[in-house]
């Protein structure tokens, strides 16, 4: 039995221990976009079989589209994961010498039309980019949810406020108080601590944030800088490779109340120093400590450790 069945177990036969009540388990699997290794990213396919193979967390990055619908969209354009090339030609715009299909030049009934799947494999043609309210109905009750807000700044310069309509999606959800559901915990997520200020101070949000390192920045060398984000936010979501190149970040954000959530574990991309998947996920949960990780490939992760 995987970990978050015996958490439900516990909770539907009403053992529920401090740390069942809000199904969290110590080590916590996030599907990064859903089991991304094996379904188009951030699709219902994709989202289905995370919970199938075990997931706490199912990761959501969201986008807004012209009409300020929330979508689960990992990059701000359409052309990689979807067929817009196909359904709108004409709708591009030069960016960087590139056509480029921005997801908040169009309305959300136009992102609907689009096929999210074929990309990937004709397996899955007509899946559909989801809204983060269909994402929401997906996973709760099964697992929890981890939405990143994706370039929120530039979202403001737009004249759209990602934070607030995030806020609105989940109290509307009933799900903008930690523990509201106990079989759907939420963590937010985001690169830009602004946002994440913005979130605990201005909108009051009492979930868990994490804030996001991009591998190279300099300035996480220097565990001090740890100390300011520990005022607004719970945790830190650093690129994996930085735990190792700078293992005063792993020592330093314990100390501070931080967890750690490092991302991506992806079998596509391992880490040559181990014979797979699993033990290079073992190696950052039980020899490195950290909380939980993201990962392509939810059924690779460890169990019973
Ligand atoms: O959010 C954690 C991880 O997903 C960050 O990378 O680019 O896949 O959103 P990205
Ligand atoms: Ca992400």
């Amino acid at each position: 039995m995987s970990r978050r069945r015996a958490c439900n177990l516990v909770l539907l036969l009403g053992l529920g221990s401090a740390a069942c009540t809000q199904a969290v388990p110590d080590k916590v699997l996030v599907a990064h976009r859903g089991a991304s290794a094996y379904a188009p990213e951030h699709t219902a396919a994709a989202y289905r079989l995370a919970l199938e193979q075990g997931a706490d967390f199912v990761e959501q990055d969201l986008q807004l589209t012209r009409d300020g619908a929330l979508v689960c969209l990992h990059d701000a354009t359409l052309e990689r994961t979807t067929d817009v090339e196909e359904v709108f030609p004409d709708r591009f715009r030069e960016i960087g010498g590139k056509r480029r299909w921005p997801v908040v030049d169009f309305d959300l009934e136009e992102v609907r039309r689009l096929d999210a799947g074929a990309w990937f494999s004709e397996e899955f043609a007509g899946q559909r980019v989801p809204t983060f309210e269909e994402a929401v109905r997906l996973v709760r009750g099964r697992a929890g949810l981890f939405p990143e807000l994706k370039q929120p700044e530039e979202y403001r310069r737009r004249g759209h406020d990602l934070e607030s309509t995030l806020k609105e999606a989940l109290e509307e959800a009933g799900l903008w108080e930690p523990g509201a559901d106990p079989r759907t915990p939420v963590y937010l997520q985001s690169f830009e601590a602004e946002s994440l200020r913005r979130l605990r101070r201005d909108l009051d949000c009492r979930l868990k944030l994490f804030l996001l390192l991009e591998s190279g920045d300099q300035q996480w060398s220097d565990p001090d800088a740890l100390r300011a984000v520990a005022e607004f936010a719970d945790g830190i979501g650093p690129d994996k490779t930085m735990l190792e190149k700078w293992p005063q970040l792993t020592a330093a954000a314990p100390a501070l109340g931080l967890e750690i959530i490092p991302y991506t574990f992806s079998a596509a991309r391992l880490d040559p120093r181990f014979a797979g998947l699993t033990a290079e996920m073992s190696h950052y949960l039980f020899e490195l400590g950290v909380q939980g990780l993201f990962t392509d490939n939810p059924d690779l992760f460890p169990e019973g450790r």
